[in-house]
């Protein structure tokens, strides 16, 4: 029987899904956020030949090419799909485009009439079906142990870029519009939690595991902002995503969360937290483990570093949250300057480590 097509029916086999089920695993399962990209010389190759980002993205061949690049050659216990968080925005009909050493650049939505030019976001699905393309070729490519991993980004997040336009230090553009006529800007969080279900969806029914929803920005808001859009928008995804998907794991990753990640963890009821860097593991351990299956969180710097302080402060990680559920990841995403033979390392030490 399909585990994928009934999840929650028989226990599973793959390590990644039994951590989330907060089962035993024998070893600790790992896979890391952007475990593909520029640091990978067969990944510039191929983004070279792509065109444009997007079209990379866009791309089922290539895109199911470079998110297999890293189980290739780490042995990783998940592969994530290679897309981006921006493609919610594209399907919406925002311009998006992705300048070479800029990042990001989307033409800003600041009003009512910004909104309303969006297309339906129950139809963001028709767009991206090339994505779900990529996601069905993995499903069947995939190593039988591998786990496939969607995603999507929260709505706050999008909803920084949608309205600054790029990325910026401080979500300013973003917050004056929640801070000013926070009944407004409630609207394009609404939008954005329907298309993030529609797309979501999508990629369940064509063959991801689990996904996850990534907040990286969820900490620049303070807390009454934070519970009304990061936690309540997550919360909705996560409920209208299980009522058609009973048991789909969700592990959402509230970069910055501080100690609001308790409340958060508790109140949006996903299965998996991913903790960012500056979460001591200890503290995690103790007030996070008990609600459900814990990822992360080495500072990827120290993963550019490599040596005696990447190791130990990996063992520091798995020696703290090892005895499970935990899923060894970073903290944020791997940096284009890091030495591929550092990541081989790291999967090793953590694949060897037992409690
Ligand atoms: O391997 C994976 O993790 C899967 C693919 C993935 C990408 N982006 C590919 C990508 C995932 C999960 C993302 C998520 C994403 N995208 C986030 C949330 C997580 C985080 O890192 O905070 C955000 C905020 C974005 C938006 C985004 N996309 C930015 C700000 C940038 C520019 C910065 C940069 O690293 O270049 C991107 C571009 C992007 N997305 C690249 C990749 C591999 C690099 C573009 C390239 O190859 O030219």
């Amino acid at each position: 029987m399909d585990e994928r097509k009934a999840p929650g029916t028989m226990p599973p086999e793959k390590k990644l899904l039994r951590a989330l089920a907060g089962l035993e695993t024998e070893g600790v399962p790992v896979w890391m956020m952007r475990q593909a990209g520029r640091y990978l010389p067969e990944y510039r190759k191929v983004r070279a030949d792509a065109g444009s980002f997007l079209d990379l993205c866009y791309t089922p061949e290539l895109a199911e090419e470079v998110t297999l690049q890293p189980i290739r050659r780490y042995g990783f216990d998940a592969a994530i799909l290679f897309s981006d968080i921006l493609v919610v925005p594209d399907a919406l009909g925002q311009k998006v485009a992705f300048k070479e050493g800029e990042g990001p650049v989307l033409e800003p939505i600041t009003d009512e009439a910004g909104l309303a030019a969006l297309g339906s976001p129950a139809r963001v699905t028709e767009h991206l079906r090339p994505v779900y393309e990529t996601v069905s070729r993995l499903s069947n490519s995939l190593p039988r142990e591998v786990t496939l991993i969607g995603f999507a980004g929260a709505p706050w997040t999008v909803a920084t870029y949608m309205v600054g336009g790029r990325g910026s230090p401080d979500q300013a553009a973003a917050k004056l519009w929640a801070y000013r006529a926070p009944d407004e800007f409630q609207k394009l969080i609404d939008i954005l939690v329907e298309a993030t279900v529609e797309h979501l969806s999508a990629q369940v029914e064509a063959g991801a595991e689990v996904v996850q929803i990534f907040d990286t920005w969820a900490g620049s808001l303070p807390e009454l902002s934070f519970e009304r859009f990061a936690l309540r928008p997550v919360k909705a995804i996560r409920e209208l995503l299980q009522a058609r998907f009973p048991g789909l794991p969700v592990i959402a990753f509230p970069r910055g969360a501080g100690a609001m990640a308790a409340r958060y963890f508790r109140e949006t009821g996903v299965r998996g937290l991913s903790l960012d860097t500056g979460v001591s593991p200890g503290w995690a351990r103790d007030n996070l483990q008990q609600l459900g299956c814990l990822q992360g969180n080495l500072d990827p710097l120290l993963l550019v570093a490599g040596g005696d302080e990447m190791r130990r402060q990996a063992r520091h990680i798995l020696e703290t949250l090892g005895n499970g559920p935990f899923i060894f990841n970073l903290g944020h995403g791997i940096v284009p300057q890091t030495p591929p033979e550092h990541v081989g390392e790291l999967v090793k030490l953590v694949q060897d480590w037992r409690p």
